[in-house]
């Protein structure tokens, strides 16, 4: 393992003259093309966005302030909250050591929809996190001031992440001032859990991603809903020089209620793995996972999940995209083998495949009809040695693999942070999931991958000062669909095309945009989706083959002269 590993990194360092993925068909600078900005003088730090679809609005968390904002035009403000520290916590966390001016303030880090009338939120407040209830009415905040400790990080410049299910919430931060105890943890009132506070659980981690997949409302197995994490973390299995980074997909049920005896307030369905991104022939492990997207469709049989990444030594600049389907994650939680420590000359412990007997029912998984059967109606009747296993074997020896055992895409010279992913059916009937990926300068690239490769549609500056995009989120409301994204200075919203760019059909069509079409009555090229409805003879080739544009000018004398000849060309 250990010399696998070891060349698996240096590798890296030999394909330095490898020249890797597609160039952007176009690049949009930021001033050519139509995006919408918002950002105040005071303000900064716009790290936290949430998209109420319904109600057309986007949540904004800034540096001690909170901002609601039109979805449609988000130049357009509805309000503001401001929520700064008090001065005496701000005293109080310098003389810790802190800075005054900066990290002693209150970062939003928590933004989530608790019911229609309130946002649960929580902020920094000067490395004493806190979270309260802010009313949509009102626009004010509910004065609750709870203890934000597992929920918000201490320091604004640790991970988290953090997502609400049912009134709960799900999230994984640190929980001290130092940093240096990570949590997994849900808030609530009737049962609160976390992990344990062990290596073998959370060895160092970075937390990017979380949300849920529910469970399939037509089987029969009663199985429950499931809360996925994504982070990178220090490598417990595999020896190396210095410290070896992987990424891990793990997950919780929605119905855990922690042990009886064994894990009392811990979670018991706490499994995790690792996440393969690699191309093994070249020699490259993306190791480092920045971000994930699931994409759930009603068009799809099985959620799909996108993550992008770069690898630890990332002298290159690369980055790629990894999906894997749902059903591949769950047989590795569902049947696959755990991971064991053993102790070897006396101290140094080494992780190996667990091939002994597994302790029935099965550790970490959720409780469904069998177990009812079997009468564990919950995980507090879960016997001991069920627990006792869940509780020593956290990780999976069985890794999860992506689609098609590759990245959909690969980069060379950029490193992307943020994905968000819009499923679209072309006009010719074909879907496609359209990867939109944001850079740490600012940059947005738009690909899709199909049989014979990938493209990459084209690339929009965002930001004018070369920024990184922190957050993007999609809204694919019908007939409006649009992109945010927020960085250290503001939030943008862009469309997700830009049709009326191109001014010839051949333009359109070698585009090869879903999104795009070329209408030929009109001489434009437009965007399919803002239709009412879809009409035969606009032209559209996702595979780029620009002939039908010919063919248009060939019919022109059967329409009427001069205009249709220049609409074709
Ligand atoms: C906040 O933004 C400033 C730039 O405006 C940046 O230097 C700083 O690192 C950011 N702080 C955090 C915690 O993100
Ligand atoms: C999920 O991925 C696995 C492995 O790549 C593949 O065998 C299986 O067919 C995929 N399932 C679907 C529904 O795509």
């Amino acid at each position: 393992m250990a010399l696998c590993a070891f060349y698996a990194v240096w590798g890296l360092l030999l394909e330095v003259a490898v020249a890797f993925g597609p160039v952007p068909r176009i690049t949009w600078e930021h001033r050519e093309v139509q995006l919408i900005h918002f950002h105040e003088s005071e303000a900064s730090n716009y790290s936290t966005l949430l998209l109420s679809e319904d109600k057309d609005v986007l949540y904004v968390g800034a540096r001690e302030v909170i901002f609601a904002l039109d979805a449609v035009n988000i130049a357009e403000k509805q309000h503001e909250l401001h929520w700064k520290v008090t001065e005496d916590k701000r005293t109080k966390c310098a003389v810790k050591g802190k800075s005054e001016q900066t990290e002693c303030r209150n970062y939003v880090r928590v933004l989530q929809q608790l019911n229609d009338t309130f946002l649960y939120v929580c902020g920094t407040n000067a490395f004493q996190p806190t979270c309260d209830y802010l009313n949509l009415m009102s626009f004010e905040l509910g004065g609750k001031n709870e203890d934000g400790k597992g929920r918000c990080p201490f320091d604004p410049a640790q991970s988290y992440t953090s997502v609400m299910i049912d009134e709960e919430l799900y999230s994984g931060t640190s929980y001290n001032f130092l940093g240096s105890e990570p949590i997994i943890s849900r808030h609530s009132h009737q049962s609160p859990l976390r992990t344990e506070y062990a290596i073998p659980w959370l060895n160092e981690p970075n937390f990017v991603f979380a949300d849920v997949i529910r469970a399939d409302q037509n089987s029969t197995d009663g199985e429950d809903d499931k809360i996925y994490f994504f982070f990178t973390e220090v490598s417990v299995e595999y020896e190396f020089v210095g410290k070896l980074m992987i990424p891990r997909i793990a997950r919780v049920c929605k119905r855990d209620q922690g042990g009886l005896r064994t894990l009392q307030k811990k979670w018991t369905s706490f499994l995790k793995a690792r996440l393969i991104c690699t191309i093994p022939d070249k020699n490259l492990i993306f190791n480092i996972i920045n971000d994930v997207f699931i994409l759930k469709s009603p068009t799809l049989k099985e959620p799909v999940i996108y993550g992008v990444f770069t690898p630890q030594l990332n002298n290159v600049g690369l980055s790629a995209v990894c999906a894997y389907n749902l059903s591949t994650v769950e047989e590795v939680f569902s049947k696959g083998k755990y991971m064991q420590s053993a102790t070897v000359e006396q101290s140094h412990t080494k992780w190996v495949r667990y091939n002994g007997e597994i302790p029935n029912p099965r550790p970490g998984a959720c409780i469904n009809n069998e177990a009812r059967a079997s009468n564990y109606m919950s995980s507090l009747n879960l016997p001991d040695k069920t627990l006792q296993f869940v509780k020593d074997h956290p990780l999976m020896d069985d890794s999860v693999t992506p689609m098609g055992d590759r990245p959909r895409l690969v980069k060379r010279d950029v490193k992307y942070t943020q994905i968000v992913v819009d499923r679209v059916r072309a006009l010719n009937g074909s879907i496609y999931d359209v990867m939109f990926i944001s850079t740490d300068q600012g940059a947005l690239h738009k690909a899709i991958s199909y049989e014979n490769g990938m493209h990459i549609i084209e690339e929009t500056q965002l930001f004018p000062n070369f920024e990184p995009v922190q957050t993007l989120l999609l809204s694919s409301k019908k007939g409006r669909r649009y992109l945010y994204a927020g960085s250290n200075s503001g939030v943008v919203q862009s469309p997700v095309a830009f049709c009326d760019k191109y001014t010839t059909c051949v333009d359109c069509v070698l585009a090869r945009d879903p999104y795009c079409a070329w209408r030929p009555l009109e001489a434009s090229c437009i965007d399919i989706f803002k239709e009412s409805k879809i009409e035969r003879n606009w032209i559209q080739n996702i595979g780029g083959d620009a002939s039908s544009c010919s063919v248009c000018s060939a019919q022109a004398p059967e329409m009427n002269g001069a205009t249709s000849t220049a609409a074709c060309e």
